[in-house]
């Protein structure tokens, strides 16, 4: 059991590396085997990068961090953002890194990736076709040269935790197994090391929404079961909020915001997770200060938090955001918070009959605007919709910058 430690982590990738322009051809082996239609395609393929390759990825950007142990982190982020690539130094599968990692007090830099005890799985699930399921996992302890009691008791061991029906997938090879047999017998493989640290990338993307709910479970089983430290990047919320005790998220290489869901939610430090977090994001609606304290948002206007009038001069954009759930359909009957009203016409109904919701998308002018009834409210697509906003859950970033102003 450790913690992982980043401190001031990059990793900046040459986005041309592949293909040699000088000579005309891809670089090493692939060069070799060079043909006229293969070098049209690579051609074709630097030209489509031709933007990215003007200026070097850093799929890493000065990321640092700690997971404690025993904890799980979830990772989310846009495609892109550095996910995998942070996986990935953290594995030891990717040493071009600058910065240090630590595994406790120990830095890695320099241990190879087999001896780190760090269990993988990916979204494909990389399994070894040849053997069976027993093979896959006993794979491990042949390379080391195990004794093979060892081997067959921690198969043993492994299996019991791994929990009903599984033992009768040991026996079959990974080709006559269902996508989600393969993602169990890969979770097993990584578990039957004993790792001190497990890495999940996207791991249960592949699955049907239900087979995806169950192994979810079986994982957190697993996480409660031994306390291993993790990092599970998914692009799944709910399983970021189910699996995850904290959640960071990353847009370009750097992590924008780090802590429990309910912290990610409440107290957003930009319009960036704000409107990142789901299942439902925050509406976000840009507006410009009047310079005299008011903040004119399309149709409407809200005075400006105290805090912020005196450095909010005429013209400067400034963000409003309210949660979906906040935000309430008037109704002139029935006593409303006070805050700016929004008027705007409903254009799509999304049921969630689970939860007895309904999420309201509206057009309100330029904006789309989403609020959360009961599913007794009765809207329909085309009716006229007023929202009021309470003022005293509205939130206020900068525009430019997207940071969060209060
Ligand atoms: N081997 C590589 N060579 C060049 N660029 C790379 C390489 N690996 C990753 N990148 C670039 O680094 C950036 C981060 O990639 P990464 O795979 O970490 O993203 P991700 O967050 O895992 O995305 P996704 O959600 O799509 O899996 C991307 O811009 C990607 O194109
Ligand atoms: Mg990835």
């Amino acid at each position: 059991m450790a913690e992982i430690r980043l401190v001031n982590v990059s990793r900046t990738y040459d986005p041309v590396g592949r293909f040699d322009r000088a000579a005309g051809r891809p670089r090493g082996e692939a060069g070799q085997q060079y043909d006229r239609a293969f070098a049209d395609r690579m051609a074709a393929q630097a030209e489509i990068n031709r933007p990215a390759a003007a200026g070097r990825v850093k799929a890493l950007d000065n990321v640092t961090l700690t997971v404690a142990d025993g904890e799980t982190l979830a990772v989310v982020g846009p495609s892109g953002c550095g996910k995998s690539t942070l996986l990935r130094v953290i594995a030891g599968l990717d040493t071009g890194y600058s910065g240090e990692i630590y595994y406790g007090h120990e830095n890695v830099r320099d241990v190879p990736v087999k001896d780190r005890y760090i269990g993988m799985v990916f979204q494909n699930y990389a399994l070894y076709p040849h053997f069976q399921g027993r093979g896959n996992l006993r794979f491990f302890f042949q390379v080391r040269g195990a004794p093979d009691a060892e081997a067959e008791e921690r198969i043993r061991i492994t299996a019991e935790i791994m929990g009903f029906g599984f033992s009768q997938l040991l026996d079959r090879k990974p080709g006559t197994l269902s996508g989600g047999q393969q993602q169990r017998l890969a979770i097993a493989r990584a578990l039957v090391r004993n790792p001190k640290l497990f890495l999940f990338d996207e791991p249960l993307s592949n699955l049907d929404a239900k087979l995806r709910t169950q192994t979810r479970i079986e994982i957190r089983r697993l996480l409660n079961r031994f306390s291993i430290t993790a990092l599970y990047v998914t692009h799944d919320q709910v399983e970021a909020m189910a699996l995850g005790d904290r959640i960071a998220v990353m847009r370009d290489g750097r992590i924008e915001q780090i802590g429990a869901y309910d912290t990610l939610r409440n107290d957003p430090n930009s319009a960036f997770v704000a409107g990142f977090l789901g299942p439902r994001p925050m509406n976000l609606l840009a507006g410009a200060s009047d310079g005299d304290g008011v903040l004119h948002v399309g149709g409407f206007s809200v005075m400006l938090p105290p805090s912020l009038r005196l450095s909010s001069p005429a013209g400067r954009g400034v963000t409003l955001g309210v949660h979906t759930d906040d935000a309430v359909a008037y109704e002139p009957a029935l006593p409303a918070p006070a805050g700016p009203r929004v008027k705007g016409t409903v254009e799509m109904i999304e049921p969630d009959f689970g939860r007895r919701q309904q999420s309201i998308f509206a057009r309100a002018g330029e904006f789309t605007f989403s609020l959360v009834t009961g599913l007794e409210a009765g809207w329909h697509v085309g009716e006229e919709i007023e929202v009021v906003l309470p003022e005293d859950r509205l939130y206020f970033f900068d525009t430019e910058s997207g940071a969060r102003l209060r």
